[in-house]
């Protein structure tokens, strides 16, 4: 009974399979088809119905990632070896950390490049669903937006002139000009040094080469992006006594559990499996 059943199915199935492979074609070939044509249609049928299946998909995934499958990465790429352009493609390792977080989360991410002084009000406004840009972690700041747990230790150093005997210690840095990046740490400490004049750049680099025209006496910068800097720019050296040691975090929005607990979840996976010193090894050998 069960049987019959299945072979009458398959031959309404056949009927209906050919009568639509009939339909399409040219009154002269609609003679009985030979049964080997009649699979070829079946088949034929089959793969465009597979097709556009796979193209639902296509376009249910692409929906999904325009709504929720995507992160957006707020950060500024004036920061090597953290975040910097190179060529056409914005890359270093707060970028590796945030893809391998999505992809831990299984989630798309992209990055939108903006000003330092931009990311915390991008994130609050949920414009960017994080920040992660070398970003310090700050009282101040944590009255904005959430903190993830920290990926990175770093510290403030000065950048002087390798012939300036004047400075040597971080308390040298009284009645000078000091130059800094807007909105960043360093621009915050400097404005606590007494009688010094503060020249806030858009960009760390530009501080830099403010410092290389003897435009200002001093750069107050993180350690690596320093080190960067001081390498490809001759005359300049970084003093030996650093100014703060800090810790590096992702910031969300406020309240966001959600993603900081994938975050966080992700940061504590790459730091166990290892993944995560891979990418710091990639971009900052060790001296
Ligand atoms: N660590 C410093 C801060 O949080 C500087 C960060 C600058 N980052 C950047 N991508 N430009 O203020």
């Amino acid at each position: 009974m069960k049987k019959q059943i299945t072979a009458l199915a398959l031959a309404a199935m056949m009927a209906a399979a050919s009568l639509a492979g009939c339909s399409s074609k040219p009154a002269e070939t609609s003679a009985p088809e030979t049964e080997a044509q009649t699979e070829a249609e079946q088949t034929k049928a089959e793969e465009a119905e597979a097709a556009e299946a796979e193209n639902e998909e296509t376009e249910a995934e692409a929906e999904q990632s325009e709504n929720k499958g995507v992160l957006v990465m707020a950060t500024n790429a004036e920061f090597p070896p953290y975040e910097f352009h190179d060529g056409g493609e914005i890359v270093g390792i707060d970028v590796e950390i945030a893809a391998a977080i999505a992809a831990e989360m299984g989630m798309d991410f992209e990055v939108e490049d903006i000003a330092f002084d931009s990311i915390i009000p991008e994130v609050q406004s949920g414009k960017a669903d994080f920040g992660a840009a070398g970003m310090t972690v700050t009282e101040d700041r944590k009255q904005s937006v959430d903190f993830s747990d920290s990926y990175a230790t770093a510290t403030q150093v000065i950048i002087i002139k390798e012939d300036n005997a004047d400075i040597v210690s971080p308390d040298d840095l009284e009645g000078k000009t000091i130059g800094v990046q807007l909105g960043t740490t360093g621009d915050i400490y400097a404005s606590d040094i007494a009688d010094a004049t503060i020249e806030q750049y858009n960009k760390g680099f530009e501080a830099v080469q403010a410092l290389t025209q003897n435009k200002i006496d001093a750069v107050i910068i993180d350690g690596e992006p320093a080190k960067v800097f001081v390498a490809e720019n001759e005359g300049l050296k970084i003093l030996d006594e650093a100014f703060t040691t800090e810790e590096y975090a992702i910031c969300v929005e406020k309240g966001n559990t959600e993603l900081l607990e994938g975050i966080n979840a992700a940061i504590a996976s790459l730091k166990e499996s290892g993944e995560l010193q891979k990418i710091v090894d990639k971009y900052i050998t060790a001296e």
